[in-house]
């Protein structure tokens, strides 16, 4: 194939305004590790690369540059949707113009790459060894797929799955809605997380998954998901993990947790956008698991067209199912590679201290607050309690100042990009809001 195919020049003639530079020479064509076009093999290649290899370039200050977001607004909203970066939007402008410049032949010949980057980069950022992340469409695709993959015998044997009041409602409906299925829900003891005593008393033989969140997105409390699979485990069971508000919170090593499923996905904390989801599956599980909710892109056969015989992939990507969200694809390697520069464990640290921050804050200037007494126990998910949510949520909005609203509550999630000057401005306003 040759090279000059991947020359990142071509423009629609009635493309508006001028090329941005970093269109054309800023950003690199290939991943700096592979220095050469992907190919469908690359989620191999790319799965050591980037953690260890790469240095931490950016500074979470630096890192404000890339987010135009950040240059009129003060967004503390990234529970709900990370912000979108520059290097998203060039990944994108890429995606764009290879369509309108190879057609289907971007396909095979670019986009296949992208796709293989994309799992190889989160399998080495989740700490997984390669081949242990499929793309799939949304967390709700990937629990569903989950619980229809463990062998039926299992399925017979144990009929018990146990959650919590506080996960993502779609974590319990994928049980809820199966005949034959004890759903455990198990109640919060202070409305805010989860003693992990209450999962060992629930899981036992009858229990075919534990499946909980790695962070609440109710209260932002981070729970110990080694210690949960290892509950899991004892009692023979599968452990499931939504780590929506985990993956780009916190730092992720899930072969050493031992974890035999988690989800996780681009649209909040890795600044990504929405239309896809990642899933993890423990290697030495994959052979055994049969997905029932199919698809070509879980065939390694796939292009042999063969209508009577699918023959899954020996990795994570028997998990997948039709074709992926490819803009999205686009936006979440350039939300990742800024994850990554700036390093995980530096933005935990950033988020912790904003975190830290605002709980204090809030609580000098009299709220309440729904939110873990263990600091460490805490992420940027902080739930103010408040009579008017919706009236405090507008009224910071007309100051400029981006945040949510749950019931009884305003929600404020800081980033890394965000600062302690945004946060004590924040605090501010929100306290002239007549309650
Ligand atoms: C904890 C959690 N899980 C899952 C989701 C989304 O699920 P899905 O990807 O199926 O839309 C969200 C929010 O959008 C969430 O907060």
């Amino acid at each position: 194939m040759s090279e000059a195919l991947f020359e990142f020049s071509w423009r629609h003639p009635e493309a508006k305004g001028p090329a941005l530079p970093w269109r054309q020479s800023d950003v690199p064509l290939y991943p700096t590790f592979l220095g050469r076009a992907p190919s469908m093999e690359d989620g191999r290649a790319a799965n050591t690369s980037l953690s260890s290899e790469k240095p931490m370039s950016l500074t979470p200050i630096q890192a404000r540059d890339e987010f135009p977001i950040l240059k009129h607004k003060t967004y503390l909203n990234s529970c709900s949707l990370g912000a979108l970066s520059l290097r998203g939007e060039a990944y994108l402008d890429e995606f764009r113009e290879r369509w309108h410049s190879m057609g289907a032949s971007a396909w095979y010949e670019h986009w296949m790459g992208r796709m293989a980057m994309l799992r190889g980069r989160m399998a080495a950022f989740m700490g997984g060894a390669e081949g242990t992340v499929a793309l799939v469409p949304s967390t709700s695709a990937a629990l569903a797929t989950v619980a229809e993959s463990v062998p039926e015998e299992a399925t017979r044997q144990r009929t018990r799955v146990v959650c919590s009041e506080l996960d993502f409602p779609t974590l319990a409906y994928q049980w809820a809605a199966k005949p034959g299925v004890e759903l455990v829900v198990l109640p919060s003891p202070d409305g805010v997380g989860m003693d992990p005593a209450q999962f060992e008393e629930a899981v036992d033989e009858r229990t075919l998954f534990l499946a909980t969140s790695h962070v609440f997105f109710t209260t932002g409390f981070i729970q110990d998901i080694g210690r949960l699979a290892e509950i899991a485990r004892s009692a023979g069971a599968y452990s499931v993990f939504d780590g929506y508000h985990g993956a780009g919170q916190i730092p992720l090593d899930l072969s050493d947790a031992g974890v035999d499923f988690y989800t996780a996905g681009p649209l909040k904390w890795l600044c990504g956008g929405p239309g896809l989801a990642y899933l993890y599956v423990r290697p030495e599980l994959i052979g055994s698991l049969h997905p029932r909710i199919p698809g070509w892109f879980g065939a390694s056969n796939a292009f042999d067209f063969e209508i009577r015989r699918m023959e899954p992939h020996d990795d994570a990507r028997r998990f997948e199912m039709g074709t992926p969200a490819l803009p999205t694809v686009h936006t979440a390697l350039g939300g990742q590679e800024i994850i990554e520069e700036v390093g995980i464990e530096r933005i935990e640290v950033q988020n912790r201290a904003l975190t830290e921050q605002l709980v204090n804050g809030c609580r000098e200037r009299g709220f309440t607050l729904t939110t873990a007494e263990d600091p460490a126990q805490r992420s940027a998910i902080v739930m103010v309690q408040h009579p008017n949510p919706p009236g405090g949520v507008k009224h910071l909005a007309e100051a400029g100042f981006i945040v949510d609203h749950r019931p009884g509550h305003i929600r404020v999630s800081p980033h890394f990009y965000n600062t302690e000057e945004e946060v004590h401005l924040f605090l501010d306003t929100l306290a002239g809001f007549p309650t």
